[in-house]
């Protein structure tokens, strides 16, 4: 069964993508893949089989670790969310490595019955993003804590930063490492080296080669995408050229052609109105594809390597554009919401300013009801 509206991954992106961010690491830094959210809405399926060098991957929630366990992943998995406490046997069971930053789940994991092996986990330390994470002056006590139960193995400590993708200024990002560091000292002061040491996002992984430590923990990049464009600048001015290969295209096909006399309607709202003979064309893509509804009115789309403005508000399930200018278009053309076609290309960057929104969410949200193929 062909679907009208796929995503298409290139095969060789990720494990490209990732060659580019470890270019700062020490020899033997490790690299956890951040494939929450279906591999940034890529595939979690396809990505994780398309990443054969990450030693480790990073998800967010029980399910998604399980998903990739089901999936016959055998390598180590770090869960980055909360794991509810009436769940945390099956997640150790899996051999999940848990993110850590409550006492409750210290203490609900150190009263569980027997185990097949102790719990691994990471301390999360809040350096100052306000967000999960133990403040700097409780990491002595968590880890005393952890070290103090035989259901507990310490292999890791976290942080994360704040303020790195968004600006050119990098005090804040400095401070948070400043603080990490001092986290760390007191932590390995406790319970000897860590073997996990991990804080850096892309922009870090790109910027400052320190926040590598002893593992990567990117995302972004490993998509071929940018973290922002402030990070691109700051790149490009520290002169460390990053060739990154955006890794999805995403693409529909043409269901209806028409022709609309000038001064028609077209969608809901009546919110656009032909200025000429118009030779409209329909496409069974809406906002439940994850095609934002804020598009509507705004996005291009590309078809037989022409721009083709998307008119009218965009559906639930459709969405229409003007094809006056696409000589040739035929029922059933491709059509690129997302990626290239001749020398036109749509960046998940562009869909994100003309939806008001960054890179991450475009292809977050992209349904993960769609088929994702290798290319
Ligand atoms: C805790 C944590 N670590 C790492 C990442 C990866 O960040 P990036 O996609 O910017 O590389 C994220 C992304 O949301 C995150 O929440």
């Amino acid at each position: 069964m062909s679907s009208l509206v796929w995503v298409e991954i290139d095969g060789k992106a990720p494990e490209h993508n990732l060659k580019e961010m470890r270019k700062g690491s020490a020899p033997g830094t490790k690299a956890c893949a951040v494939i929450k959210s279906n591999a940034y809405g890529h595939g979690v399926a396809q990505v994780a089989s398309l990443l054969p060098s990450a030693e480790w991957f990073g998800v967010n929630s029980l399910e998604e670790g399980l998903e990739l366990r089901s999936l016959g992943v055998t390598r180590p998995i770090l869960l980055l969310g909360h794991v509810p406490l009436a769940e945390l046997s099956a997640a150790i069971e899996a051999d999940l490595a848990l993110t850590i930053y409550n006492r409750e789940t210290i203490r609900a994991i150190a009263e569980l019955g027997s185990l097949p092996h102790p719990a691994r986990v990471h301390i999360k330390v809040d350096t100052g993003t306000g967000r999960q994470g133990v403040l700097p002056e409780a990491v002595e006590e968590f880890t005393r804590l952890v070290k103090g139960s035989p259901r507990l193995s310490l292999e890791g400590l976290s942080t994360h930063f704040a303020n790195i993708e968004d600006t050119l200024n990098h005090d804040y990002a400095q401070l948070q490492i400043q603080r990490f560091e001092s986290a760390l000292k007191c932590a390995e002061g406790i319970a000897g080296r860590l073997p996990y040491v991990h804080t850096a996002c892309t922009a870090a992984a790109l910027l400052f080669p320190s926040t590598h430590f002893t593992m990567l923990r990117t995302g972004i990049g490993l998509y071929g995408l940018w973290p922002s464009r402030e990070t691109l600048i700051s790149v490009r001015e520290k002169g460390t050229p990053v060739d990154f290969h955006p890794a999805l295209a995403w693409k529909t096909k043409i269901v209806q052609i028409k022709t609309l006399p000038e001064g028609s309607y077209v969608g809901y709202g009546c919110s656009y109105r032909t200025t000429r003979r118009t030779r409209l064309g329909v496409l069974p893509a809406g906002y439940a594809d994850g095609y934002d509804r804020a598009l509507g009115n705004r996005a291009h789309v590309l078809v037989r390597g022409r721009r083709a403005a998307v008119i009218g508000r965009i559906c639930m399930n459709l969405s229409m554009v003007d094809l006056t200018d696409v000589p040739g278009a035929r029922l059933e053309d491709e059509v690129v919401l997302l990626g290239s076609s001749g020398d036109e290309r749509i960046t998940a960057e562009t869909m994100g300013e003309w939806a008001g929104t960054i890179n991450y969410e475009i292809v977050a949200r992209i349904s993960p009801l769609l088929p994702r193929r290798v290319v």
